[in-house]
């Protein structure tokens, strides 16, 4: 379980293009989600964490918002992204653990969480949570899609139920949605859940 846990693994996993997570486009429920978002949204700073090719990254610089950070351990996506978007700001690609994100120097309005979380080995989910409330902002807010399911093996993706998230979450953050999504991309059909949850820190 330990590899999990290093950039190795999954840059192993990028080299033999052995990423059957990857859906090679946006996933619906976030186009749908950032779509709504006003003008104003476009300056705000947001996170993409272990956002491996980033579609949701691409996405948001194509639509003229201006403040997004990529992160991930492994360097084959970050590789990919940058020259499949050149103009993209190349400090904004961080090639970095998130759990060494240092929040005093990143701070955000919102994360957008794309299996991410079902990446993380299953006993670090306590420290997800802590990390993410640390690095958003006050009332800041964790956005994006989780597994409605259990795959009930020793291996990513590591899913769950709402319960449990809850148990999680509900610490460190205010749960506004965590629903059943209904725009899934077809091949998630009935396996994800909507969440938008707001940070409970207050300074
Ligand atoms: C299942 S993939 C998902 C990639 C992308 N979000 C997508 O949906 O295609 C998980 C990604 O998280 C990255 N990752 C896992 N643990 C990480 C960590 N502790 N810090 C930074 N990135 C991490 C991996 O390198 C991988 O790119």
């Amino acid at each position: 379980m330990d590899s999990v846990n290093q950039a190795e693994f999954w840059q192993q996993r990028y080299e033999q293009d052995s990423i059957n997570w990857d859906m090679g486009e946006i996933s619906p429920p976030l186009k749908a989600y950032i779509d709504q978002l006003p003008e104003s949204a476009k300056n705000q700073a947001i996170l993409v964490a272990g956002a491996g090719n980033a579609y949701e990254v691409g996405y948001l610089h194509e639509q003229g918002f201006t403040n997004v950070t990529l992160v991930d351990f492994a360097p084959a996506p970050i590789k990919a992204f940058a020259e499949r978007y050149p103009s993209f700001p190349p400090e904004h690609l961080i090639c970095a653990d998130f759990f060494d994100l240092s929040p005093s120097n990143y701070q955000f309005d919102w994360v957008l969480e794309q299996t991410f979380f079902c990446a993380i080995d299953p006993i670090r989910r306590d420290d997800y949570v802590k990390q993410m409330a640390a690095l958003l902002k006050p009332k800041g807010r964790l956005v994006g899609l989780l597994f409605d399911k259990n795959f009930g093996r020793a291996e990513p993706p590591f899913g769950g139920s709402t319960n449990e998230y809850r148990q999680h979450f509900a610490p460190y953050f205010d749960i506004e949605i965590m629903e059943p999504c209904y725009n899934s991309h077809p091949a998630r059909q009935g396996s994800e859940l909507f969440v938008m949850m707001h940070n409970q820190r207050q300074h």
